[in-house]
């Protein structure tokens, strides 16, 4: 079964016909909300909004381990997380969709493995490509199939926020390779190859990181909403082809 993770601008999947709502505790503690099943067409998926129904979790506090675990314990296989990230290239503005291949972590302090009691042999995963590489085909695919467009693969660098960044942390990132940042895909990507979920993100620009584009001394705040709710259509419609690619 598919699972939706939903970021900022997410927190629920307006297509979504709702079957039923599922609170999972889990050996970790609590997700950041019921599970939500239902079908996107013919086809059965589970949504968990990242932040909380509310949006009322910052990206350091998200109990990721809960999270990915209650999605593999009802059952998902394979996992789409959306999130929005700030662009670094000139041709990652607003509105830009990737489908990012590699990841860079730099957050701290926050609780990244399941492996890490005892009773559990030390166990190192292997996280050359840390997406799963059919996920992200089949997301580019879905992308087509709904008329859009999407770029393939990119860094994204995932910083501990919730601040955004500073000019300089900007180009450090840039010169490290990021295409793109966002706070939230790490430990996500990890836990889920932890679990053995074929995970990949689609990345959602919401603005042009700082210094980029027309920050050069502010992040445009007030130009976010509105590039994220038009953005979140066209993921809502991309979803619809992508519940196709997965089951077909
Ligand atoms: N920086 C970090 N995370 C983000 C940004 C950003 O500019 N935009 C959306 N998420």
């Amino acid at each position: 079964m598919l699972a939706i993770i939903g970021g900022s601008g997410l927190s629920q999947l307006s297509n979504l016909p709702i079957s039923r709502r599922q609170v999972v505790r889990t050996p970790y503690g609590e997700p950041s909300g019921a599970l939500i099943f239902g079908a996107i067409g013919d086809h059965e998926v589970v949504f968990l909004a990242r932040h909380g129904y509310g949006h009322t979790i910052p990206p350091h506090e998200i109990n990721y381990r809960a999270n990915l675990w209650a999605l593999e314990s009802v059952g998902a296989t394979d996992v789409l997380a959306v999130a929005t990230v700030g662009g670094i290239p000139s041709e990652l503005g607003p509105g830009a969709l990737v489908v990012p291949d590699q990841v860079i972590d730099y957050t701290h302090g926050r609780k990244s493995t399941y492996f890490d009691t005892s009773e559990k042999p030390v166990t190192h995963i292997d996280f050359t490509e840390p997406y799963c590489q059919t996920m992200r085909a089949r997301c580019m695919k879905a992308v087509e199939a709904a008329g859009d467009c999407c770029i393939d693969g990119g860094v994204y660098a995932a910083v501990q926020g919730p601040r955004l960044e500073s000019r300089a942390e900007i180009d450090r990132l840039a010169r490290d390779g990021a295409a793109m940042v966002g706070m939230t895909c790490m430990p996500e990507a990890a836990l889920a190859r932890e679990l053995n979920l074929c995970y990949a993100t689609l990345a959602v620009v919401v603005n042009y990181a700082a210094g980029r584009g027309g920050n050069q001394h502010a992040i445009a705040f007030d130009e976010i909403a509105a590039v994220m709710e038009r953005a979140m259509g066209r993921v809502r419609h991309i979803l619809e082809h992508l519940v196709e690619v997965n089951d077909g």
